[in-house]
């Protein structure tokens, strides 16, 4: 019988708001030589709308329906950086279908690094509140059960972009051997 080559699967970002996925992704991608997808960008693609624009007219749950299309749409991937929206882990579904050909970083951060990180930022529809640190606090602990569920943890607080990557790599290249 003939050998099936193996598809060299994906590493897949998640974790909160703020964490460093899109910065982190964005490299990984240019270092390793991987393509990156990111599936907020495929949502606005596909609707052609943006976000915060969903988020207003259509609400939340038509958002999550999109997202877990979106998340159909890359988990068919192999060899990509994709980067995911913070609450892509809600919904098992979701993390069944990144988990078929992907291994799951989450990045974490504390949630006084995190409003550092996104105070200035006004594109996320969930963070524009007068007390953005006391929600980011509260959606943390919320979603804490959700984020565990990756592969592995990725503390970004205090640590610079090289030192992130440098342990993605390595965890990545040793799971990719292993699977041989
Ligand atoms: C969301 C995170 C956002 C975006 C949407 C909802 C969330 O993505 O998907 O605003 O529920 O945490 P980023 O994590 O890339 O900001």
């Amino acid at each position: 019988m003939e050998r099936q080559e193996k598809k060299t699967p994906n590493i897949v970002l998640v974790g909160f708001m703020g964490t460093g996925k899109t910065s982190i992704g964005r490299r990984l991608s240019t270092q390793l030589r991987m393509r990156y997808v990111d599936t907020d960008d495929v949502i606005e693609r596909d609707s052609q709308r943006r976000i915060s624009d969903i988020f207003s007219k259509d609400g939340e749950p038509a958002f999550r329906e999109l997202e877990s299309e979106a998340v159909r749409q890359v988990s068919k991937l192999d060899n990509h950086i994709i980067s995911t929206g913070g609450g892509v882990v809600l919904k098992e579904t979701n993390m069944v279908e990144l988990r078929r050909n992907g291994i799951i970083f989450c990045l974490t951060a504390t949630a006084e690094e995190i409003y550092q990180r996104v105070r200035h930022q006004s594109h996320r529809p969930l963070l524009q509140t007068p007390d953005a640190l006391t929600k980011i606090r509260s959606m943390l602990e919320e979603r804490h059960p959700y984020y565990a569920k990756a592969d592995y943890m990725v503390e970004t607080t205090g640590r610079s972009f090289g030192e992130v990557m440098a342990y993605i790599k390595r965890v990545f290249a040793k799971s990719v051997r292993d699977s041989k």
